[in-house]
């Protein structure tokens, strides 16, 4: 035989010699879900090991975060029932609680990276990432909204502002509004190839976030096309974003590649809720390694081309290599 692969297996020396990835740690983002009340840590039940966390806490997991080298952060709201409106109004009040703790965590962790969630359905009392009229998604009528959101998370001091509502027009629409507030130096994490996914369920769960009629089908794309994603990047690209997302991560490794290969901004992934909770659930039940499985999971999403993935794993991780 001329060639024998095994010879580059053949121990834990060669093989770390031979690898071709390896995922940092200063790579993820770490999502945390934020509420009004101060000391509150409530657990969420389809996502073990993550909470709703109030003011005292989030400060606590952040430092607790950053000490094992997860800097990054994005923050999504758990909103009172009856701060909800048709209009999510709320996303930019003066008393917002999201916009003040971020402007708190900023000041007391400069170096963090912070990163906002810019779409309604946390907000609205529809449960969508746009305005709902007549049973409609309408667009444009949606993009001042985002808008409004975008500038007051910049002037709270998120770093990076991150729609997630996929409206056709966002990314430029939010651009030139924060250039216009003076932000130019807020950046853009857009959802360019965000699908209509089952993978939701867990996060829908800790916002209470679901749509109160219909699916996201009109404005989420569709989970069985790609070509499709390329047309949202190089939208994206010319819009002005800084960064472009594919969600969710591990079932669409494909998109992941395509696009790495295909742009050249940075590429994230976002690694999300029901990811999360399918290895949490079967290792519970003692049918997976958890950590070998997140290990694997995180890799392989990493190995596809993503240089930054949001993960709720980043501090299992984290603890894990340290
Ligand atoms: C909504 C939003 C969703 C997620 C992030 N932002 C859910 C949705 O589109 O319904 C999902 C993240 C996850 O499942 O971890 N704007």
């Amino acid at each position: 035989m001329q060639n024998r692969p095994r010879r580059n297996r053949k121990s834990a020396g060669i093989r770390d010699l031979t690898r071709e990835t390896e995922l940092q740690i200063r790579q993820l983002i770490y999502p945390l879900f934020v509420t009004a009340d101060k000391s509150a840590k409530n657990p969420i039940s389809s996502l073990p090991g993550q909470y709703q966390l109030g003011r005292i806490e989030l400060l606590k997991e952040i430092e607790s975060s950053a000490k094992l080298g997860v800097n990054s952060f994005v923050l999504f709201p758990a909103v009172r029932e009856s701060n909800k409106d048709q209009v999510a109004s709320y996303s930019y009040a003066e008393d917002n609680f999201y916009l003040n703790l971020a402007r708190e965590v900023k000041e007391k962790f400069p170096d963090i990276v912070l990163m906002s969630d810019v779409a309604m359905d946390p907000y609205s009392s529809d449960g969508h990432d746009g305005l709902v009229k007549n049973g409609k998604i309408l667009n444009d009528e949606t993009l001042p909204i985002l808008a409004k959101m975008a500038v007051a998370q910049a002037d709270a001091g998120f770093d990076i502002i991150g729609p997630s509502d996929m409206m056709d027009g966002r990314v430029g629409y939010i651009r030139e509004s924060l250039d216009e507030s003076g932000f130019t130096d807020a950046s853009i994490m857009s959802y360019t190839a965000k699908y209509a996914s089952a993978f939701y369920g867990p996060f829908r769960d800790a916002l209470k976030s679901q749509p109160k009629a219909g699916d996201k089908k009109t404005y989420q794309m569709d989970p069985a096309n790609s070509r499709e994603a390329l047309r949202e990047a190089s939208l994206d690209e010319l819009e002005g974003a800084d960064f472009l997302m594919v969600k969710p991560a591990t079932f669409y490794l494909d998109i992941i590649k395509l696009l790495s290969e295909n742009a050249d901004l940075p590429i994230a992934a976002y690694n999300v809720s029901g990811e999360y909770a399918m290895i949490k659930a079967a290792a519970g039940k003692g049918w997976l390694d958890e950590n070998a499985a997140m290990v694997e999971m995180l890799s392989s999403i990493n190995r596809a081309g993503a240089d930054i993935i949001l993960t709720y794993f980043a501090k299992d991780y984290a603890r894990l290599l340290s």
